[in-house]
């Protein structure tokens, strides 16, 4: 009996030396997972064949700690290992199946797909007997792992030193990247060989104030990479929550990633109390490159939704005065009369304002006409608060008030103005990065969002972060951007953070998360310009972990025609602008530009006017990251679809069949493309629109200039008359 005991224990743990085999439901993706003969975790990936991630470590590295414990107890304890990384033998593994479909708040899709296998792997640590389970979920389109620390005692408290987890790339892949960065994420893409971003790096960082690098070859994710026999892969993180975000740094002799996570003030990287879970690491794998903008694993990686009652989300497409500050035309601030501001002393109805106040009521006005006119359902307003004389630049703490309104802004009549119009306020609540001074507003500034009716925030967090020291991806202030997010769910409002943490798909659990910025948008064509393939690549990194409020729809992209100082140039045609509308994927949607540039392009603003915001079906069509993306999507529940195409600094030429339609069906489509010569550059706003019938088996082969694009509305025809004079395509 003893003897089988033995023979029994000797085979288990023999089997726990052994890898251990994880395969994605279709077989396409294997993982194995092994510890080593010193104890280090180690993982590899492989798809269809093709190694993926080479040998790769994981693991932890911990700060000591002291241990001290009070009352009659007090003693300090014995200095812990510090390492998380080695010693650990496999007790126990666990393998299950998961397949379910549910119906995301808003989304590209009605029915999302959460379906992998998954394999827990119990470590114990053999010296500290200390454990850790590293779950792997292994889907179609990749595999997500994280650290997970139930309750114990030999780790209840513990600090991250670092964090070791490895992604071993294969060779000296292509990357689409932007550097490693603790403050900022809106810098123009990098295309490179993986060798050579270290070159590219030390030539300089792209010029935005709050900017702090932290490697050479520190690079953010989502990273989007190419192989040379074309497989793409992105590496990013899903559910940051209570951690530090994760950016990668490339020993590129070996191309071997490890993660670097954001440290706080003092260095360190998470305070931690088990039981506890750290983020998913994703490695989203396809050959096919629209496979990867179609994945929806960073989503299902994320909890279910929290909020019951759901009802009062609802995307929104909106106009607003923000564009008129951006390119320099009127300004946030009331007054050049006040050198300081101080929250509640400062009396603004004793000052002369400066005239170039874009917040005022007679102009809020104009913008709430013409979102009635046009169908928007809200106007968002910035500079309507306290604060702007001196929010820049200086580290101010306490810089806004969130409840007292500029003198010419009448928020009462404005009120009352939006709702005779069926029009909704968005507010606005630029932090300038006092942490503390908005979460002591937060409560009476969502109460005065509830009291006013405005459904959702855009907030910001521009400048270096208050408490001094912070960035702006650390724990700590993660921490934050996720209380907001949670307690303005409770007063049901819908929140849009710019220069927060990128977004890591918690909008499945927090729908109420309706847009981030957190990347280049729209605002850099007017500081300067971005590059013309910039929007071919946000889908492949940005867009991942979440929808971007990118605030498309610049018509005007010639800035020094609205201010004379200004000589940025939107690098974009007109027809590409209005493709970004359906391949830039968000539920919050802007039209940007003012409202008499829409007015001289009205058979182009139609678009505008009609495409959705929220859908039951998309299809990518067409994608390679830098270069082109083309896709359909069929709007909330109707017959009618949108595509949109955009196209790099090479243009190109889209070919695609309209099958997606139901065959039954004869739709009109209106196309709007680039014209012969247009360009970017030197002739922006060449664009044509032509009405044509089409049906499931019609084609298109459509070409876009360099920068540019086309966009096209489909919809059901429902009355023969309307077919009068239309050609088929
Ligand atoms: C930066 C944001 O991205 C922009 O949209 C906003 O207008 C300014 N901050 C001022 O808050
Ligand atoms: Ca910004």
């Amino acid at each position: 009996m003893k003897k089988l005991f033995l023979l029994l224990c000797i085979s288990v743990m023999i089997n726990y030396m052994m890898a251990q085999e994880l395969k994605s439901p279709n077989g396409n993706q294997v993982l194995i997972f092994s510890v080593n003969n010193v104890g280090e975790p180690v993982y590899t990936l492989t798809y269809k064949g093709k190694d993926i991630i080479k040998p790769s470590k994981l693991g932890l590295e911990l700060f000591a700690s002291e241990n001290v414990k009070f009352g009659a107890e007090v003693k300090k304890e014995k200095e812990p290992k510090t390492s998380l990384y080695d010693d650990f033998k496999v007790v126990d593994v666990k393998s299950t199946s998961f397949d379910e479909t549910w119906q995301p708040v808003w989304g590209e899709t009605k029915d999302i797909r959460n379906h992998y296998n998954e394999m827990a792997v119990t470590l114990n640590q053999k010296s500290t007997d200390r454990n850790m389970i590293i779950r792997f979920r292994l889907f179609d389109d990749g595999l997500g792992f994280r650290y997970e620390f139930p309750q114990q005692k030999n780790l209840a408290y513990f600090v991250v030193k670092e964090e070791l987890t490895q992604f071993a790339m294969t060779g000296d892949h292509i990357a689409y990247w932007i550097p490693g960065d603790y403050d900022t994420q809106e810098y123009d893409y990098t295309t490179s060989k993986l060798s050579e971003i270290r070159v590219i790096n030390e030539k300089g960082r792209q010029g935005n104030l709050s900017q702090t690098g932290f490697s050479e070859t520190g690079v953010q994710t989502s990273l989007q990479m190419k192989t040379s026999d074309g497989i793409y892969i992105n590496l990013h993180e899903a559910a940051l929550i209570n951690y530090g975000c994760m950016h990668l740094n490339l020993d590129d002799k070996n191309f071997v990633f490890q993660s670097w996570i954001t440290p706080d003030a003092n260095g360190t990287k998470g305070y931690l109390q088990a039981p506890c879970t750290l983020p998913w690491r994703t490695v989203i794998v396809s050959d096919d490159a629209r496979e990867i903008l179609a994945s929806n694993m960073t989503l299902n990686l994320n909890e279910p939704c929290k909020i019951d009652d759901t009802s009062w989300i609802k995307p929104m497409k909106y106009v607003g005065v923000w564009w008129e500050m951006i390119t320099g035309k009127s300004e946030w601030s009331y007054t050049y009369d006040v050198p300081s501001v101080l929250i509640g002393v400062t009396d603004f109805t004793k000052v002369k304002p400066h005239g170039r106040h874009g917040a005022t009521t007679a102009n809020v006005k104009k913008y709430i006409d013409f979102a009635a006119l046009h169908g928007f359902d809200g106007v968002l307003v910035e500079g309507w608060n306290i604060g702007w004389e001196d929010w820049f630049g200086h580290s101010k703490d306490f810089v806004f008030d969130f409840q007292t309104p500029y003198p010419d802004f009448d928020i009462d009549e404005i009120h009352r103005y939006a709702k005779s119009k069926g029009v909704k306020m968005i507010m606005h609540h630029e932090t300038s990065s006092s942490v503390r001074n908005y979460e002591q507003q937060m409560d009476a500034a969502y109460q005065l969002m509830n009291k006013y009716d405005y459904p959702a925030v855009k907030s910001g967090y521009v400048g270096d972060i208050i408490p001094r020291g912070e960035s702006h991806y650390s724990q700590w202030i993660n921490k934050h951007y996720q209380f907001a997010v949670e307690k303005a769910a409770k007063y049901k409002i819908m929140v849009n953070a710019h220069e927060a943490v990128r977004p890591t798909g918690i909008c499945r659990t927090w729908p109420n998360l309706i847009g981030n910025e957190s990347a280049r948008g729209t605002e850099y064509q007017a500081f300067g310009g971005s590059k013309p393939n910039h929007v071919t690549l946000l889908p492949f990194t940005r867009l991942i972990g979440g929808p971007m409020d990118y605030t498309p729809g610049i018509f005007e992209m010639n800035i020094s025609k609205i201010n004379p100082s200004n000589t940025s140039h939107c690098n974009s045609t007109l027809a590409n602008q209005l493709a970004l509308y359906v391949t830039m994927y968000s539920p919050l949607q802007m039209a940007a530009d003012f409202p008499e540039h829409y007015e001289r392009f009205m058979d182009a603003f139609q678009f505008i006017k009609d495409v959705a915001v929220d859908w039951d079906n998309s299809k990518y069509l067409e994608a390679e990251p830098g270069e082109y993306i083309t896709v359909a999507r069929k709007a909330k529940g109707t017959n009618n679809w949108f595509v949109g195409n955009v196209a790099g600094e090479k243009g190109y030429t889209s070919s695609i069949t309209f099958d997606f339609l139901d065959a039954d069906k004869t739709y009109i489509a209106t196309i709007y493309a680039d014209a012969k010569d247009a360009h970017y550059k030197t002739n922006p706003q060449a664009y044509t629109v032509r009405k044509v019938l089409v049906t499931n088996k019609s084609k298109l082969t459509q070409p876009s200039a360099p920068g540019g694009g086309y966009a096209i509305s489909i919809f059901e025809m429902t009355d023969k008359a309307q077919t009068k004079g239309l050609k088929k395509l």
